[in-house]
């Protein structure tokens, strides 16, 4: 079998934003590289480009990634959602982001696309997750402006919407 190499390139099939994909790309090309410069999703941040920040996280078959460590070969049939997809509606924001803006939980904005697409993970898994909780899931995560408590407030009461709005679709 011949041997690959990174320049070389290859064709990945996967779903980004409920849409199906396929792009050609370097078998060294990152998954940052693929959204935001092929495919023009700028909403996902690069900071560090190597794995401490957190700014570039996106979700990977409803997990938080790092689209700064995943080669797009990784994505092949996965499901990846960006930032751009967490709006319900083009003029409404989910209960998440509605919570972060009437808590101040972003300055810049630098950070809160990855942090969003952080928690917006967990409060869906665990909508009664706590703020030590909170906490950790936003360790991986590196914030100049806010000092994380707008961030832990936000995410407590969207957590709180969320659970609300479990209640009311089960009664
Ligand atoms: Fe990926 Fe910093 S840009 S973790
Ligand atoms: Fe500026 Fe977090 S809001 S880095």
């Amino acid at each position: 079998m011949p041997r690959l190499t990174a320049d070389q390139k290859h064709r990945v099939h996967f779903t980004l934003n409920g849409r199906p994909v396929s792009a050609v790309a370097e078998n060294r090309m990152l998954l940052t590289d693929l959204i935001r410069h092929e495919l023009g999703l700028t909403g996902t941040h690069v900071g560090c480009e190597h794995g401490v920040c957190g700014a570039c996280t996106v979700q990977i078959d409803g997990q938080p990634a790092r689209a700064c460590l995943t080669l797009t070969a990784q994505v092949e049939g996965a499901d990846v959602r960006t930032v751009e997809a967490l709006a319900p509606a083009p003029d409404r924001l989910s209960a998440l982001q509605a919570a972060f803006r009437r808590h101040h939980g972003l300055q810049c904005g630098f950070c809160t696309a990855g942090i969003l697409m952080s928690l917006d993970a967990l409060l869906r898994d665990r909508p009664e997750a706590g703020s030590d909780e909170i906490r950790e899931q936003l360790s991986g995560h590196l914030c100049r402006c806010t000092g994380y408590a707008s961030i832990v407030e936000a995410a407590l009461s969207a957590a709180e919407e969320i659970r609300k709005e479990e209640v009311s679709e089960n009664v």
